[in-house]
């Protein structure tokens, strides 16, 4: 099966790669993960790129004086990598609106939260001091305004009761390593709907 290429971008643990790993080596998955970048050099989630044998490289925010020269850094890395698509999985750093116009329609992110409520950090002690009787996540293509652009796939949860932030974000996650799998596929295989449409902007 010819497979399409991507790369993962990562800062922390790396759960989220982790089913991505897992997914795509399922010999009828679409895609292949061909590196794994992470702005954080003691990122949990290199080891899962590291056991799987995938490419992957720390590149420090830091060490650029610009987000749009660390941006470039990615950009080029990625090139290199032969990767079409890119998948952000807990990358925390925003992206320049150079980068996401380079990678137009090419970049998709999950979001611990059902977009668009609870843009940025903290959504689930949000969702929790709100009362939301439902929280969830969401994949959405990358646009320049943070947590927004075309949703792929969302997964709900019920808030329950004697629900903490800890057990919340727990049953999230969840819910957040089945949707990244299955939003990659409807990606590459081109059949996500946009607003009950079909967008022709893949393959
Ligand atoms: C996940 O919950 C992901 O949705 C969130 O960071 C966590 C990363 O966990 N992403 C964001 O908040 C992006 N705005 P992981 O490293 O175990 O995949």
């Amino acid at each position: 099966m010819n497979k399409t290429k991507i790369a993962v971008l990562i800062s922390g643990r790396g759960s989220n790669l982790k089913a991505l790993i897992e997914a795509c080596a399922q010999p009828d998955f679409p895609a292949e993960i061909a590196l794994v970048i992470s702005n954080k050099k003691d990122a949990g989630g290199l080891k899962y790129a590291e056991e799987a044998g995938i490419t992957y490289k720390f590149i420090d925010h830091k060490a650029f004086p610009k987000r749009e020269a660390f941006d470039m850094a990615i950009h080029e890395e990625v090139i290199v990598s032969g990767a079409q698509l890119i998948c952000l999985a807990g990358f925390m750093r925003i992206i320049s609106a150079e980068f996401i116009t380079l990678w137009k329609n090419k970049i998709i992110n999950i979001h611990p939260s059902l977009l668009p409520a609870f843009k940025g950090v903290d959504t689930h002690k949000r969702a929790l001091e709100e009362g939301c009787k439902y929280h969830g996540c969401t994949v959405h293509f990358v646009v320049p305004d943070v947590d927004s652009g075309p949703i792929i796939a969302q997964s709900v949860v019920e808030v329950r009761d004697d629900d903490t932030e800890e057990t919340l974000a727990a049953r999230v996650l969840e819910k957040e390593h089945e949707i990244y799998p299955r939003s990659l596929r409807l990606v590459v295989e081109n059949k996500y709907l946009v607003k009950g449409h079909r967008v022709e902007t893949w393959g």
